[in-house]
């Protein structure tokens, strides 16, 4: 497996404002951006895990995959290519701005918009949090996870990320909404090189700003409840109650976030090591809680 981590995300956005007050003073990061024209979220060593960039749209410009080396790098862009999908080196200057030595980009086949690096330069400012949050659950594990539109073929979307991209099953979640005629919903949970139970997620859901939600870590409960508190004071929409995930244990609740893209803050994530690991089937989401707030 040569995929790395889940490096950082990329929105557009029609109101930048909206996220500098959510990132700094709801979730508890820093805003790095030199200037107005964007919104850095830098949550650790890295010199953001989010950035946001202004736009027509509040939509998710792309995922960012930390490759493990140049190597690999090279023989992904090499393979996919082979296979016939269209990829885009990103330029120079792109490249300074994600702080990374090279990327490329492309579409995964449900039409999700994936980046590829290599090389990235870590920050040498320290993470001061403006609200007091002790720090994020990141380092090589990358930024947390995103769950994303596995699209109409979700088969053909699992066999991209296992066969293509290397990620490895973690659980296969099939379960029915609340109520009779609610859908059926599968989520297929896998991981990259790390230890966290899940980087990605694709979901038998659509998603009108392409991420269905991005999940940040933090230290302990106290920073999760404290996170809570700032939601309600800032009158931030809960998109789900606080709650404990069966497959990877992890205690969270759900804010809408600017844009409409839902926000899974959460702490406890479960660290797997992978070598005799069989990946699970589920049929339950939670061991308790999560009770959805807003129509899903
Ligand atoms: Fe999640």
């Amino acid at each position: 497996m040569t995929i790395s981590c889940l490096g950082y995300i990329i929105f557009s956005s029609t109101n930048l404002d909206d996220w500098r007050q959510f990132g700094e003073q709801v979730v508890g990061a820093m805003n790095v951006a030199q200037d107005d024209n964007s919104v850095a979220l830098k949550i650790d060593e890295q010199p953001f895990r989010i950035l946001v960039e202004p736009g027509d749209a509040d939509h998710v410009i792309a995922l960012g995959w930390e490759m493990a080396g140049k190597e690999e790098f090279s023989a992904l862009q090499e393979t996919l290519k082979a296979q016939g999908f269209a990829i885009r080196n990103g330029s120079d200057s792109e490249a300074e701005n994600r702080a990374v030595t090279a990327f490329f980009t492309t579409f995964d086949p449900a039409g999700n918009p994936l980046e590829f690096y290599h090389g990235r330069t870590l920050d040498q400012t320290a993470f001061l949090s403006p609200v007091g949050v002790k720090s994020f659950v990141t380092g090589d594990m990358g930024l947390g996870h995103v769950v994303v539109p596995g699209g109409e073929d979700m088969e053909g979307t699992h066999a991209f990320y296992t066969a293509i991209l290397g990620l490895g099953d973690s659980d296969d979640l099939n379960m029915q909404l609340p109520g009779e005629n609610s859908p059926k919903i599968r989520v297929r949970f896998l991981h990259a090189a790390n230890a966290r139970h899940h980087s990605l997620a694709i979901a038998s859901l659509p998603s009108p700003s392409g991420v269905i939600h991005a999940m940040l870590e933090m230290e302990d409960v106290d920073d999760v409840g404290r996170c809570h508190d700032r939601v309600l004071a800032a009158e931030r929409p809960l998109m789900a109650s606080l709650g404990r995930h069966c497959n990877d244990n992890m205690l969270s609740f759900y804010v809408v976030g600017p844009g409409g893209i839902p926000f899974e803050i959460g702490c406890e994530g479960l660290q797997v090591d992978w070598t005799d690991f069989e990946p699970t089937k589920s049929s339950v989401p939670d061991h308790w809680g999560h009770a959805y707030q807003v129509p899903v």
